[in-house]
């Protein structure tokens, strides 16, 4: 299969695809183990779901409000009253561990020439906490949050955040993404996309379609051609 060329841009989402974020609740021994998969799964859902439905509403609220009032319905969903604990696992949000092959991708990308950056529905603080706990922040180019724009992913003014801030053409950006729902929003928007498809999840019945799909990150560094040129300096207005 022919490597994906013209690409001077690796883009990440973050929370999934670069932060292990199911891992959270294995760190918080105050939630039964039992009861820890479902909390964990419909916190990452409400999550979501508010972030679309806000989005749809046109009634912005960041990622770090809407990700509590999300953890809000989880706890009390599953009858869960311990005092302080909202707060414990809103903190652990903040040092989420990165998925190991994480670091050395980064680095080897970085070595071939590519701008490294993250683009996620994360507030600048929420990531530049998270990317600093885990020792990865001097590995990426640009820190991007879709708060800059107050739209989530999906709507493509987010994406496009991403293009303005590096100053490169969607065609030039591979993006990376473990949510399939991202990952085909932003193949629709036109940028090459390799699905980080971490969790064997089915392919989406929505616009847009990954080139590529990997089961990690590992695999990215040998699907892409390398820069033929040095780049004329790593692009656009890089912000972190
Ligand atoms: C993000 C979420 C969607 O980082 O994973 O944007």
């Amino acid at each position: 299969m022919n490597k994906i060329s013209g690409i001077r841009a690796c883009v990440f989402d973050a929370y999934g695809t670069l932060f292990d974020f199911a891992s959270v609740l294995g760190r918080c021994h105050e939630v039964p183990e039992a009861q820890r998969g479902a909390l964990s799964t419909l916190w990452r859902d409400k999550q979501l779901q508010y972030t679309w439905l806000r989005t749809l509403q046109g009634r912005y609220a960041d990622f770090w409000q809407v990700t509590g009032e999300a953890l809000e319905y989880a706890l009390e969903s599953v009858g869960l009253t311990v005092p302080g604990l909202h707060a414990r696992l809103m903190a652990l949000y903040l040092r989420l561990p990165v998925f190991p092959e994480v670091p050395a991708v980064l680095r080897e990308l970085r070595e071939a020439g590519f701008v490294t950056a993250v683009l996620s529905n994360g507030t600048p603080v929420m990531l530049s906490a998270a990317l600093e706990a885990a020792g990865i922040g001097e590995l990426l180019d640009a820190v991007l949050s879709a708060d800059a724009v107050r739209q989530f992913k999906t709507h493509p003014d987010v994406y496009r955040f991403a293009l303005d801030s590096l100053g490169v053409p969607a065609e030039a950006v591979c993006f990376q993404s473990s949510n399939a729902w991202d990952a085909y929003a932003a193949s629709a928007f036109g940028m090459h996309v390799v699905w980080c498809n971490r969790y064997g999840q089915r392919p989406e019945r929505l616009p847009g379609a990954p080139e590529r799909e990997v089961r990690t990150l590992a695999e990215l560094p040998g699907l892409l051609n390398p820069l033929t040129a040095p780049p004329d300096g790593r692009p656009g207005t890089l912000s972190k």
